[in-house]
């Protein structure tokens, strides 16, 4: 065999993006509240660190009875609701060959457990999927992504109850049937390790209704692996040729030095982020899970029939999203900086962005390299990408050249992890149009390619306009990859 010399011909390059902070119209044509549409805009100087993701049923009751001063960003959105044309044609000339994108589960099943789906919120997706594939643009849609229907955390206390399976394999079902003749790459669930960190904003379960909080987690996670595997199963059934992948949040951990305490701690956080692809993709619980359950009291109740569908349907192929690596220590902590929802010690080779995230290119080899070494399947990069604070000129222009570098930086390192022999299928850049921001509602923090009109307090024109990003990425998707 030869060695690879660059991307695939059918490389899939394009953007991903979720409803919540995207669509908007949170209350327009028969679509339910969901978990996010209760997060509100926390202003800097008011926030404890990056962000709060632990929601109460008390605080949900204050919200609902109204009155509230508070703003929720993700209720707005940047109107793709109404603008979805317009932002697909400006897709399309950047050449995009694939758009990630997620259903926002509360328009078509309103509560999560109505006996019919929402005709209206169907339809807006079939006008969406329309109007992608008129451009040759292949949608990736995942099922959840952060958006519980608020009716199942109020009912069941979301995924905690096992009875949430049954009603996410009929949503799955439904959308399956609807688009089979349009959209062939599925994903099951959304960064599924943020459970673990905000049980609200992975599995929409509420902070009062938690007892033994690992118990609840794991037990929680449980039941979306067994819903992720139905899934697998029910898509290829009913669309033929249909790929269906997990999600990870990846999270490489580097060991502070070269003591080996560090490095079996870095072992160890290594195992705690894989172990979600390793149920997945090798279709079982690894054994170094059992010795934590144990030492931590977790007992995960199964029905007959869970072990052999996670074992008999496993994933076409491993996504994740891939913003930065941590540095741990076995010692005291050190220097701490983080992402949106982990931390770890600062590594002095790495410089951060603004939020504290270490930009870190080479850990993207790095890791695409351990996932293919270790699981032998299809990758795609779902997300990547900077947040940053953009400054428009006199003249309408963004010259967003910070961007543009730690994209081509990333990239270099993709392109040499494919000449490493890594399966990669596809590249989809976080926020390819602004978006209001998952950890913090913030519209200050940017990810574009395509600039919009709006500010933290919700105020602007939505108008849209091109960074200098925008141009940049055109001309690395039609060279498809060589010219950065
Ligand atoms: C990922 C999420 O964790 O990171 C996205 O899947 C999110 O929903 C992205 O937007 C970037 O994080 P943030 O907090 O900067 O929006």
């Amino acid at each position: 065999a030869t060695a690879n010399t660059g991307f695939p011909n059918n490389f899939l390059w394009g953007g991903a993006t979720a409803a919540n902070q995207l669509e908007g119209g949170f209350d327009l044509d028969g679509k339910g509240l969901s978990t996010a549409d209760m997060i509100a805009h926390v202003p800097k100087a008011l926030r404890k660190g990056d962000h709060s993701m632990e929601i109460s049923s008390r605080r949900i009751a204050e919200i609902l009875a109204g009155d509230l001063s508070e703003r929720f960003p993700k209720r707005e959105g940047v109107d793709f609701y109404h603008r979805y044309k317009e932002d697909i044609a400006l897709f399309a000339e950047m050449g995009f060959k694939v758009f990630r994108m997620s259903i926002n589960w509360a328009r078509i099943f309103p509560n999560g457990d109505d006996a019919e789906p929402n005709e209206a919120g169907l339809q807006f997706y079939d006008n969406v999927f329309d109007e992608l594939l008129k451009y040759g643009i292949e949608p990736l849609v995942t099922l959840s992504h952060y958006e519980t229907p608020l009716g199942l955390t109020l009912k069941y206390n979301g995924w905690a109850s096992r009875e949430v399976i049954g009603l996410y394999v009929k949503y799955a079902e439904t959308v399956f049937t609807r688009y089979r003749n349009k959209v062939k790459y599925w994903l099951t669930f959304n960064e599924i390790n943020v459970l673990t960190m905000s049980p609200y904003t992975g599995g929409g379960i509420l902070s009062d209704k938690v007892e033994h909080r690992l118990q609840t987690i794991y037990q929680a996670l449980h039941h979306q692996f067994v819903a992720s595997a139905m899934v697998t199963k029910l898509g290829h059934e009913i669309i033929p040729g249909s790929q269906i992948g997990c999600m990870l949040a990846r999270l490489e951990s580097y060991p502070h030095t070269c003591n080996p305490e560090d490095v079996r701690k870095a072992q160890v956080e290594s195992q705690m982020n894989l172990f979600f692809t390793d149920v997945h993709a090798r279709g079982e619980y690894p054994n170094y899970m059992n010795r934590y359950f144990a030492e931590n009291n977790i007992v995960i109740a199964r029905e007959p029939g869970d072990d052999e569908i996670i074992a008999a349907h496993t994933v076409d192929f491993i996504s994740f999203s891939y913003y930065m690596t941590l540095t741990v220590t076995a010692g005291p902590e050190g220097d701490v900086t983080g992402g949106n929802l982990v931390g770890g010690v600062k590594n002095p080779y790495l410089e951060a962005s603004d939020w504290g995230w270490q930009i870190d290119p080479v850990g993207l080899r790095i890791t695409l390299n351990t996932l293919y070494d270790r699981y032998r399947k299809p990758l795609f990069i779902v997300e990547n990408g900077l947040g940053a604070i953009d400054r428009v000129e006199a003249d309408g222009s963004i010259h967003d050249t910070y961007r543009i570098d730690y994209l081509k930086q990333h990239i270099i390192q993709m392109k040499e992890a494919v000449r490493d022999g890594v399966e990669l299928i596809g590249y989809t850049a976080w926020g390819p149009i602004d978006l209001v921001s998952m950890s913090t509602s913030e519209m200050s923090k940017r990810y574009g390619f395509i600039y919009v009109d709006l500010d933290d307090e919700g105020k602007g024109t939505l108008a849209r306009s091109k960074k200098d990003s925008f141009d940049w990425y055109k001309q690395v998707i039609e060279s498809n990859g060589e010219v950065l």
